[in-house]
């Protein structure tokens, strides 16, 4: 996997830790979504990163029963691992609230709204945000919008999924129904967008800091789940290429599309600029992969930020506001 030539990657260090003011900490990952081979990765990272720096931190696998599991083991906090639908979408996050224990991320409303890509985009065009043009299928009726609406051609994807789960490029009338249909198989709702045609960038945010922008550039027809995971041709560059303004404007957009949808804590917005330049928002991620080699680490990193002190930071938004704002800078114990 290459960041682009040339890039300069400042030092980091293993941040100075006091373990003891976060406890027993559960990383739940897992579950039962398309994602969950993704969130397993995702968890077993996230949790080697919280050992290394001395915390008693275990890793549950958000299957039937873990919820009774959870509060009988006395953790005193989560670490949302979890990917997709029944772990990223507010359903964890409501069942873990009712609980009382504090988890990390987005609260309940800020993981349902960015978990459903219509309703993120209804917010964000009430808004004068911009997104692609769209129409959501139900039903035979609304494909037969489709072409009139958006013309060719178009992406059809799950409104509910993640890691381009069920996506496609239809490019003609022939190709639509088969389109739907392989989205519908995921989600009874889908959701197609005008294609845009220009350059794919994702911006991570941890609190409100924005951090630096990825451009991602795949040979395939756009960055499909083979692009994610399997190929060797994906690239990642980071200087993303923009003009410090425009990657100040873009960071501000994203950030504003993150807070819009009630995202907080942290996650990763990606959008897309077309040939003209002009950014379109594509969707919000809640819970973002956390793989070493996942988008949000590498974004941190070209900050200055290790694997170990993003975690950390990412599970100080578990604690109380104005202990998560405190220093960690304690000796450890
Ligand atoms: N309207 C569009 N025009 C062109 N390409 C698009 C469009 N919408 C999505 N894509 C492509 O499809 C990919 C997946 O889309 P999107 O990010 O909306 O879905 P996702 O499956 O939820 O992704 P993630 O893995 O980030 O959760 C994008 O990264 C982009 O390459
Ligand atoms: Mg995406």
């Amino acid at each position: 996997m290459s960041t682009g030539s040339g890039n300069v990657v400042k030092q980091v260090s293993l941040p100075a830790v006091d373990a003891r003011r976060y406890g027993r900490v559960a990383v739940l990952m897992g579950g039962t979504s398309a994602e969950r081979e993704v969130s397993l990765q995702t968890g077993s990272a996230v949790c080697a990163a919280l050992q290394r720096s001395g915390i008693d931190a275990r890793t549950v696998d958000a299957v039937t029963g873990f919820l009774p599991e959870l509060s009988r083991s006395g953790y005193d906090r989560v670490f949302i691992a979890l990917h997709g639908r029944g772990g990223e979408d507010g359903t964890v996050q409501g069942a873990l609230a009712t609980l009382g224990m504090p988890f990390t991320g987005s609260g309940v409303l800020g993981s349902a709204l960015a978990m459903d890509k219509v309703r993120s985009k209804w917010i964000w065009q009430c808004h004068g945000l911009p997104t692609p043009a769209s129409v959501e299928v139900t039903g035979s009726a609304d494909l037969a919008r489709v072409l009139p609406e958006l013309g060719l051609p178009v992406m059809v994807k799950p409104v509910h999924e993640g890691s381009s789960c069920g996506a496609s490029r239809v490019i003609d009338a022939a190709g639509l129904d088969a389109a739907w249909r392989k989205a519908r198989a995921l989600d009874e709702r889908v959701l197609v967008e005008q294609w845009i045609n220009g350059a794919e960038y994702t911006v991570a945010i941890l609190g409100e800091r924005v951090l630096p922008i990825i451009k991602l550039e795949t040979p395939n027809e756009f960055y499909d789940y083979e692009a994610k995971y399997l190929a060797e041709t994906t690239r990642y560059l980071c200087p993303c290429g923009l003009s410090a303004e425009s990657e100040h404007e873009l960071g501000q957009l994203a950030l504003r599309a993150f807070q819009l949808v009630g995202a907080s804590g942290w996650g990763r917005v990606d959008l897309m600029l077309d040939d003209h330049g002009r950014p379109s928002l594509l969707e919000v991620n809640t819970v973002p992969g956390m793989t070493s080699h996942s988008l949000v680490p590498m974004a941190a990193r070209h900050a200055g930020i290790s694997f170990e002190e993003l975690v950390l930071q990412i599970l100080d938004t578990s604690l109380p506001a104005a202990s998560a704002d405190g220093p960690r800078e304690v000796a450890r114990a």
